[in-house]
């Protein structure tokens, strides 16, 4: 490895450009308590949560890596009170429109991961336009996780299975792995190496059931408005320091 193909900035945040994960998912999480610590609406930070994810978006494009998937909303979001939820889906239609400035100038991919028919008829039009207008480009593929769930997702790859299967297009015993995560949202990528959650949960709440398998798993107690770009490669550090073995040897 070349002195080049490092990044230098404090030693435990060299990370080495040749290995770096290719597919990185973040759980954001703290936002509420990021603004109750100092005694601002919770609205508020929501918003700084979308600063920092324009901020680690572009950090990951400059790095270099492939796929970043953002946990933005999960089916049980839905709970919240309708005053959240509706400044949430507000702060994810301006990243959106946003990002077709900001981040597609950048050839970024933007997809959305989720159930998009629960969502308004605005967002599932901007969601289109979006995906449509970079759908070629070649940088950073950013997926935001909206209105996402695991297990709804590998339950609908299920029922698409038994469908096909109903309509004779698919065989039961012909049935693989390989079918259903063709099915998943997520068909195409590839799972994510590093999974990052913020504000020092530890728990997966529902995100990437069938795709973490043997993803490596990196948690702060930072909350993810304070989230920085020393972090982003702290956890990068980290995990190029681990040993996968995928249950090998
Ligand atoms: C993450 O922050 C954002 C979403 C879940 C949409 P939270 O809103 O969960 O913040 P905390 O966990 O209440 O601090
Ligand atoms: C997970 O965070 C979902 C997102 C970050 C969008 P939550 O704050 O909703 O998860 P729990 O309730 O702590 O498990
Ligand atoms: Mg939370």
């Amino acid at each position: 490895m070349s002195v080049f193909s490092r990044i230098f900035n404090k030693k435990s945040l060299e990370i080495d450009k040749s290995g770096l994960p290719k597919h990185i998912a973040i759980i954001m999480d703290g936002n509420g308590r990021w603004a109750k610590k100092r005694g601002l609406s919770r609205s508020l930070g929501h918003r700084e949560g979308s600063n920092a994810l324009k901020r680690i978006t572009e950090i990951c494009s400059d790095i270099g890596i492939k796929y970043l998937t953002v946990y933005a909303f999960s089916t049980d979001n839905w709970k919240r009170p309708q005053s959240e939820v509706d400044n949430l889906m507000q702060l994810l239609m301006e990243y959106l429109k946003k990002a077709e400035t900001e981040l597609a100038g950048k050839n970024n991919r933007i997809r959305v991961l989720g159930n998009k028919r629960a969502l308004s008829h605005d967002m599932q039009n901007e969601i289109k336009r979006v995906e449509r207008l970079t759908e070629r480009n070649t940088g950073l593929c950013l997926n935001i996780a909206l209105n996402y769930g695991g297990r709804e997702e590998i339950f609908f790859a299920v029922k698409e299975i038994l469908k096909e299967v109903g309509r004779g297009k698919l065989k039961p015993e012909n049935v693989t792995q390989e079918d259903l995560a063709e099915r998943l949202y997520t068909a195409g990528i590839p799972d994510p190496d590093l999974m990052i959650r913020s504000s020092g949960e530890k728990r997966i709440s529902n995100f990437l059931l069938w795709q973490a398998a043997y993803t490596e798993f990196w948690y702060t107690d930072v909350l993810w408005p304070d989230f920085r770009k020393e972090h982003i490669l702290e956890a990068i550090a980290e995990y190029q320091r681990r040993n996968r073995r995928f249950g090998g040897v």
